[in-house]
């Protein structure tokens, strides 16, 4: 079993990215920046968002954090985001999900301007990634893509099925394996059989979030196993929905988490950011 590691491939990428960052300031005198608002006092959001902005900051980027009460009324918060939008200085605007229930998620997306929207939430970003003309790609499944080809994990004519459906993981990893010529299926909480289904995989992504969820029964002897999900087990240690003990023996290569999946989707972000800035001085 070879244990992919999303921390030194993330590390790795990110010293790049400073690199690149480097470069493209003293080229142009521009550097990405990338505008992040959280909206209330939800903890986990408040660790992400604190990722992301040490993660710009490592890359040189500018970063502002907005951190908004979770009182602020839809239409003020779609204001922040129109300034942002016509602010030529700010590439990137990601608005931390979820959003309080007073707030209409879709239409918050939808203020984003397509071309800022380095999360790749915006309906016009996903129609495009569905119909192969992908500009933005949420981070990931985009991170997921990376690990498997520094690992030279081959996908063409393998079966790989991704359990989860949401916009954010699910849907986007299965288009994505499907432009890397796998056969996918896309199952989720409410499919029958499921460890059946799971075991005919030769690449498993599992984001169903649920602690631990995924055990021997769903993994196919050599089987890639992608671990998305990020839960507290009932110690309060952080674990993904796989039982990593129970399937360490099955699988070929797994993500452990931490280490594996999470490092990769803040460090696809901040490379999305770059390029989001890399395109806008090229109009
Ligand atoms: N909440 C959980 N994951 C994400 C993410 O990737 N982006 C945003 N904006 N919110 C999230």
């Amino acid at each position: 079993m070879v244990l992919i590691d999303g921390k030194a491939l993330a590390a790795k990428m990110q010293a790049d990215l400073a690199e690149k960052t480097a470069r493209l300031e003293a080229e142009t005198g521009q550097v990405p920046g990338l505008v992040v608002i959280l909206v209330g006092e939800n903890p986990a959001s408040q660790v992400y968002v604190r990722n992301k902005e040490r993660s710009a900051l490592a890359a040189g980027f500018r970063s502002q954090v907005v951190r908004v009460a979770e009182s602020i009324s839809e239409a003020e918060l779609l204001d922040m985001i129109a300034n942002y939008n016509a602010d030529d200085s700010w590439h990137g605007i990601l608005v931390q999900l979820p959003l309080p229930t007073h707030i209409d998620e879709e239409k918050v997306l939808l203020a984003i301007a397509p071309e800022k929207d380095v999360d790749g939430f915006h309906p016009m970003n996903m129609g495009k990634l569905w119909s192969g003309h992908a500009v933005m790609i949420p981070s990931t499944p985009a991170g997921i893509m990376e690990m498997f080809k520094e690992y030279k994990i081959d996908l063409a004519g393998k079966k790989a099925v991704v359990i989860g459906r949401s916009n954010i993981v699910g849907k986007p990893m299965a288009q994505l394996l499907m432009d890397a010529n796998a056969t996918v299926t896309i199952a989720h909480s409410r499919t029958e059989h499921l460890a059946e289904v799971a075991r005919q995989a030769d690449i498993l992504v599992v984001a169903i979030g649920r602690a631990k969820f995924v055990t021997k029964e769903f993994v196919k002897e050599g089987a890639v196993v992608i671990d998305v999900g990020m839960n507290r087990d009932e110690n309060g240690k952080l674990c993904g929905d796989v039982d990593f003990a129970d399937i360490e023996a099955h699988a070929s290569y797994i993500t452990p988490v931490p280490g594996g999946v999470g490092p990769m989707t803040i460090t696809m972000l901040m490379e999305q950011t770059f390029r989001a800035c890399e395109s806008s001085l090229k109009k």
